[in-house]
């Protein structure tokens, strides 16, 4: 029988032949490539790669199809896992300011902060709570010794994800060594969640960029702050200074005598649709215009360019889906901002105080509400110019330092609740800012440059201790203006 000899034999004859090492090789390849392919499919990423949208707010899934899977399998794995441990992000410990060490006391609406965070004054934060809060999370944002780490659960719409990290790693650039180490529970859409009567017997810490008198949920500077590429909206201290430029151009005798909206009424806000039926500026005194972004884009963002939309004596504020992020464009004009009863608050709306620095307007009777707030502005033009002005003195006020001091304390507070030490989980993946601009496109990359942060040189403002009576009267405050106002109007 022929079997001992081709035992024998063949395994030498198979190992000196070069067309199977060829072979060999070439499995390995290809099982290497797949292991890759499979490693970067399984990958998420802060740009939204490989991530569902979020079951509660359901969005068109992202679309990454410019690129071929190739090009993609390799910037997710080169982006993600091999930026930031080469990337140079010397943390310096302690700090120091050139400036005296008492810094200036931070605006009042900053005490805020504790009123979010007294849900946690007694039970403080426990690894529950977080886990609990992870049912509503898009995303887990872990800062430890100074690096940040994220947890992606959900893709978030366009580039909030990326834009919102972008905020992340500026502040710890801002103030290096002194951001405490956390966890935290982020949904980055539209509307609260965890709310009050449900979430009673165990309240659970979630930050989003909203909140209602209803809802635990914490609120944190939205991504706008540091742009919002799909609509062409700059990082905001450079939109501030242009808005306010723009609305030099006409004195106040010279603006339109009435109130002027533009936006999108098609986002399933009821306060934005009837505001619709208000657009008639005899009869209202109100000019409400349809922001068409498509029409836009194509035509390189120059109607909508929101320094051209302070020609108005009186500037609309309407909710969208929720809070919109144009309300601080809206105040920063200085003319009267006349705002439609809000149900959302955002970081710093609770800032506003009516007939001090804006006008509430009702949202029944909507169209007769606006009228009245035209008509007594128009016979009141100097107190109109006043409140329109205080208005723009306290978006003056928030500047992007004190943005940034305002992420600093609710930050810092919340730390000291948590009853446990943050650590990374073992998902999460470091992101550092040249992960950040790995993942982001031309326009991505020009917005990320122009809101960067650099080490502040003075400490950051002073907050003021917790006192839950004083929050309790600028609430009670701020009801009984408003319902005097609308007295006024019904007798008017
Ligand atoms: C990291 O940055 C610091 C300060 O910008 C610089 O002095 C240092 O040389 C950098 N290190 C590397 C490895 O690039
Ligand atoms: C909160 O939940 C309660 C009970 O389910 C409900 O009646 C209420 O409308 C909810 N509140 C908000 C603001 O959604
Ligand atoms: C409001 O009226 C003006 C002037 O009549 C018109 O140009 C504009 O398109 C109207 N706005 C809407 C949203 O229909």
């Amino acid at each position: 029988m022929a079997a001992p000899l081709s035992r024998n034999k063949a395994p030498a004859r198979l190992s000196s032949s070069p067309l199977l090492w060829i072979i060999a090789l070439a499995s390995l390849t290809v099982f290497f490539l797949y292991k890759v392919d499979n490693l970067a499919l399984q990958t998420k990423t802060v740009a939204g790669h490989n991530l569902p949208p979020t079951p509660w707010h359901l969005f068109p899934p992202k679309n990454f199809d410019d690129q071929s899977r190739h090009a993609r399998a390799y910037q997710i794995l080169h982006c993600s896992y091999l930026t930031c441990p080469y990337s140079n992000t010397t943390v310096s410990k302690g700090h120091g300011f050139n400036s005296p060490s008492s810094s200036p006391k931070c605006p009042r609406f900053f005490m805020f902060i504790h009123h979010d965070l007294e849900p946690w004054a007694q039970s403080r934060i426990t690894v529950d709570h977080i886990m609990g809060a992870k049912n509503y999370a898009s995303f887990r944002v872990v800062i430890y010794k100074g690096r940040l780490y994220l947890d992606p659960y959900y893709a978030c719409v366009q580039s909030r994800m990326m834009f919102t990290i972008w905020g992340f790693l500026q502040l710890l650039k801002r103030y290096p060594g002194m951001v405490p180490d956390v966890d935290i529970m982020f949904d980055c859409m539209d509307k609260p969640s965890i709310n009050k009567t449900e979430h009673d017997s165990f309240p659970l810490p979630l930050f989003r960029y909203c909140t209602t008198k209803d809802h635990f949920d914490i609120p944190f500077p939205d991504w706008s702050f540091w742009g919002w590429p799909e609509v062409n909206i700059r990082p905001w201290d450079e939109e501030f200074r242009d808005i306010k430029r723009g609305a030099q151009a006409r004195s106040w005798p010279k603006k339109w005598p009435r109130a002027y909206w533009k936006g999108n009424p098609d986002v399933g806000s009821p306060t934005r649709t009837s505001l619709l039926e208000c657009n008639h500026t005899k009869k209202w005194g109100a000019q409400i215009m349809r922001q068409d972004w498509e029409e836009e884009a194509k035509g390189g963002y120059v109607s909508s360019k929101l320094s051209h939309q302070c020609d108005y004596r009186y500037k609309i504020y309407a909710e969208g889906f929720a809070w919109s992020v144009s309300l601080k464009y809206i105040i920063s004009c200085g003319s009267l901002a006349l705002i439609i009863s809000p149900q959302y608050e955002d970081f710093f709306s609770r800032g506003l105080i009516p007939e001090k620095n804006y006008w509430p307007v009702s949202s029944d009777g909507l169209c007769q509400s606006i009228k009245f707030a035209v008509d007594w502005g128009n016979t009141n033009p100097t107190e109109a110019q006043k409140i329109g002005k205080a208005g723009q003195d306290l978006m003056e006020s928030l500047s992007m330092d004190r943005v940034y001091d305002y992420m600093f304390h609710l930050i810092s507070e919340y730390s000291k609740l948590q009853d446990f030490k943050p650590v990374p989980p073992s998902s999460a993946l470091e992101v550092c800012v040249d992960s950040l601009t790995c993942f982001a496109d031309e326009k991505q990359k020009r917005f990320f440059e122009r809101a960067t942060a650099f080490p502040s040189p003075s400490p950051p403002c002073t907050l003021q201790p917790a006192n839950s009576d004083f929050i309790k009267s600028w609430m009670q405050q701020k009801q009984r203006t408003i319902t005097n106002v609308r007295e006024m109007e019904l007798k008017a």
